[in-house]
């Protein structure tokens, strides 16, 4: 089974854990990124279930929208019941590197938010420690020099998304050399006490609780309870 076959597959068993545990007036928080973007066209085929959805980034409202699925903001909502969401890496303890795609902060806060937070990843997302994607940053443009030395100062190499304004306003820095994680939820501490971070893309204080990650033998279903 190709990677994106395994995305599609694992987007299809997300829309089942969502039918399954989704309550019939809860909303639903809807994650960024290409596998959220099979779980969010599959999705449309049960909008009538679906009393209203929260997005991590314009982009995925945009998609959500066009497919006639209620958007809404999350200040509007008392509420997320369950948010499903991809990674760019996820350990064992079901924490996670996230910002591939640039909406870490809004997905950090709908994560926040959620009562459950459903991961959804191929196999080639899982690894023993976090570290070798490269860790997106989000900075407050004006604060750059700052948090790029400040990052070099801790052991990281910051590197300069070019291109690329967030949801937010603000600019991406991908930071390399901090492989291996070995304590994600510190180093996310840290990162956040720099002045000028908006935020960071290690999901290790509010890590995922449930995993569904697809692989060539299907899709297996890991709970951080067990
Ligand atoms: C978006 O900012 C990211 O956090 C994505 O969730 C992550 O990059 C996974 O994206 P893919 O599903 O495209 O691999």
């Amino acid at each position: 089974m190709t990677l994106e076959k395994q995305k599609q597959a694992v987007a299809e068993a997300a829309v089942e854990y969502t039918l399954k545990h989704l309550d019939f007036d809860s909303y639903l928080g809807v994650g960024t990124g290409s596998t959220c973007n099979y779980f969010i066209d599959l999705l449309a085929e049960h909008k009538g279930r679906i009393a209203g959805t929260v997005a991590s980034s314009e982009q995925s409202a945009q998609r959500l929208r066009t497919h006639g699925i209620p958007v809404l903001d999350l200040n509007g909502v008392d509420e997320v019941q369950l948010y499903v969401d991809g990674a760019d890496e996820v350990n064992p303890h079901l924490e996670l590197i996230k910002g591939g795609g640039g909406a870490l902060t809004r997905e950090k806060i709908v994560a926040a938010v959620a009562k459950e937070f459903v991961c959804i990843v191929d196999q080639s997302k899982q690894v023993k420690h976090l570290g070798k994607f490269a860790l997106p940053i989000e900075v407050v443009p004006m604060a750059r020099s700052h948090v790029s030395l400040a990052i070099i100062k801790l052991g990281g190499e910051p590197v300069y998304r070019e291109n690329v304004i967030t949801d937010n306003g603000n600019i991406i820095l991908d930071v390399h050399r901090l492989y291996p994680m070995v304590s994600a939820s510190t180093l996310e501490q840290t990162l956040n006490n720099i002045t000028g971070v908006v935020c960071n893309g290690i999901f290790a204080n509010r890590p995922a609780d449930t995993l569904l990650v697809s692989s060539r033998k299907g899709v297996e279903t890991i709970s951080a309870k067990s």
